[in-house]
């Protein structure tokens, strides 16, 4: 898991690279030079590249990559290295692709990023599956309170009946990682997601959120931006390490990352 992760953030590096070829040929070009690397540095892709620039981030699964990247928007890039042991590596970074956020594009990463740290602290043995998940739902439902777009307070949106807060968030927080990316997803809720973490265990933190260009319940400037930050971490008997650690997460530390490779 280690050697894969060091072979998908250098597979980043290389995307940053070659950002000048992704503003004049598009999210092909993203695909590519990562996919390039992957097989230089490892077996291949551990899953089919997300290359979503701009509006295409709000998609889920945008593996067309046949879009345009445009200085202004934000890249989100989910991609992983497969290396010769058949493990593979599952990490989301999105990215300005000029180099700098604006301000509502730095709020929603940073938002993202908060919910991951939150998910970070409860993923520590004896805590359940899903109290990392719900960890990082609790921040998402208070910064969109925060920014007046929900239409009840968070703590209405957090109970069993509430949930307002998934229109944005619509995915899992976690899901276990190794030789498969979505490793060990047909074992029963009660191993899964009802299932206690224990050292030795590897899953994904990803939290997103996505806002529809034709969202009319949002703000026009939140509209067309997709977020998400997803890590790799292992359970240990202390707490957990993000072994993905070394790829930048804070958007400050990612435009100083961008700047020093550009
Ligand atoms: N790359 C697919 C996922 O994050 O689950
Ligand atoms: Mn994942
Ligand atoms: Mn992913």
């Amino acid at each position: 898991m280690r050697r894969a992760v060091a072979a998908t953030i250098k597979g980043f590096e290389r995307v940053v690279r070659a950002l000048p070829d992704a503003i004049a040929l598009g999210e092909r070009a993203v695909e590519t030079s990562f996919e390039a690397g992957a097989r230089l540095d490892g077996n291949g892709v551990g899953y089919e590249t997300i290359a979503a620039a701009g509006p295409h981030a709000t998609t889920l699964h945008w593996i067309r990559n046949n879009g345009p990247v445009r200085p202004g928007d934000l890249l989100l890039l989910d991609a992983g290295v497969e290396v010769d042991s058949l493990y593979t590596a599952d990490i989301t970074r999105t990215i300005p692709v000029s180099g700098r956020y604006s301000a509502v594009q730095r709020r929603v990463w940073e938002a993202v990023v908060d919910a991951a740290d939150a998910a970070f602290a409860a993923a520590r043995p004896g805590n359940l599956f899903r109290d990392v998940h719900d960890a990082a739902m609790r921040v998402i439902a208070e910064r969109l309170e925060e920014w007046g777009l929900l239409p009840v307070t968070a703590a209405e949106a957090l109970s069993p009946e509430g949930q307002q807060h998934r229109r944005w968030m619509v995915h899992g927080t976690s899901h276990h990682l190794g030789l498969d990316v979505h490793d060990c997803a047909a074992s029963r809720a009660a191993l899964y997601l009802d299932g206690r973490l224990e050292a030795g265990m590897v899953f994904t933190i990803e939290p997103g959120l996505y806002f529809k260009p034709e969202d009319l319940a949002v703000p026009e400037e939140y509209r067309g931006i997709g977020c998400r930050c997803e890590d790799d971490i292992l359970i240990t008997a202390a707490g957990a390490e993000n072994l993905s650690a070394a790829l930048p997460r804070r958007a400050a530390a990612i435009e100083e990352w961008m700047a020093a490779i550009g």
